[in-house]
């Protein structure tokens, strides 16, 4: 069982690690890939199941293609594909940079369409393979001053729906990943990044509490998770759920 997960150094990445580690009882193979080693290394040292560690700047589609061939070389071919690598942008759309906005773009969409380019023909001809992404809530509902974050999530759970349609006649199975407010360095960024507390009065959930709700849509074959639970509304009441959101929304610093 080949696990190539990207983003697992820390928060929600890690936690899936963790949590698919003791799934599947120390038996399974990791492939982590993230920009920073150390906290890699420290991952799979914890980890019962074998793995390795592949340092990499994600945001550059070429190098993750590579990073993913690389481990496909050395280990063989991915069973469980987890898009989890993201980066936010908060501030005013035109106080953002090109270069940023790009960037985050890269990471957020390009990189896991990529990695999904190259993983499919093989899942496809084995019959066999699951291909998890993190989106978020605000994919379903647009946050301002997280305008073209929002953007990036929407065009990645818009594909792996719009793919689980081109497989539906096989055995491949995708997961979209709908977060809210998760405790993570992410979360941590943005609470810094707008008024004094503006959101810590949204209901959060934990990295650990997501990570099982992924594992169970990866066991019972689930298509969609939305995290906290409270959220499903978002999607039920999508309209109203941005008109609150647009009202409601903190500006940055
Ligand atoms: N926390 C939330 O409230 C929330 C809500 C909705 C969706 N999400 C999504 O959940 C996913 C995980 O985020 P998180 O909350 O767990 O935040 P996090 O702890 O900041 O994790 C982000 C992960 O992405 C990796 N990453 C960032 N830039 C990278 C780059 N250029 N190249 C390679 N890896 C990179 C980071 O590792 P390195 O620093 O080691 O590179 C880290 O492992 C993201 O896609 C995020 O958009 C989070």
């Amino acid at each position: 069982m080949h696990i190539f997960l990207t983003g697992a150094s820390t928060g929600i990445g890690n936690a899936i690690a963790r949590e698919l580690d003791n799934h599947f009882k120390g038996a399974a193979f990791f492939s982590l890939s993230s920009r920073k080693k150390e906290l890699l290394d420290d991952l799979a040292k914890t980890l019962k199941s074998k793995s390795a560690v592949y340092a990499a700047d994600l945001s550059e589609p070429a190098v993750a293609e590579m990073t993913l061939e690389r481990a496909v070389k050395e280990h063989g071919p991915i069973d469980i594909l987890i898009n989890n690598a993201g980066m936010q942008n908060i501030d005013h759309f035109t106080a953002i940079k090109n270069e940023d906005a790009d960037k985050l773009f890269k990471l957020n969409y390009t990189t896991p369409a990529r990695l999904m380019r190259k993983v499919l023909p093989s899942m496809a001809e084995r019959n066999s393979g699951t291909i998890v992404n993190i989106a978020s809530l605000g994919g379903i509902t647009p946050t301002p001053y997280m305008a073209e974050y929002c953007a990036s999530k929407a065009a990645l759970a818009s594909l792996a729906i719009a793919l689980a349609g081109e497989y539906k006649d096989t055995a491949l199975h995708f997961v979209t990943v709908y977060p809210g407010p998760v405790e993570t360095p992410m979360s941590d960024y943005a609470g810094g990044r707008f008024e004094k507390d503006a959101i810590s009065k949204v209901p959060f959930g934990t990295a650990d509490g997501l990570a099982k709700e992924i594992r169970i849509a990866v066991e019972k074959k689930k298509h969609k998770v939305v995290y906290p639970a409270i959220y499903q509304t978002a999607e039920v009441f999508r309209d109203f759920s941005i008109w609150v959101t647009a009202k409601m929304a903190p500006k940055p610093r």
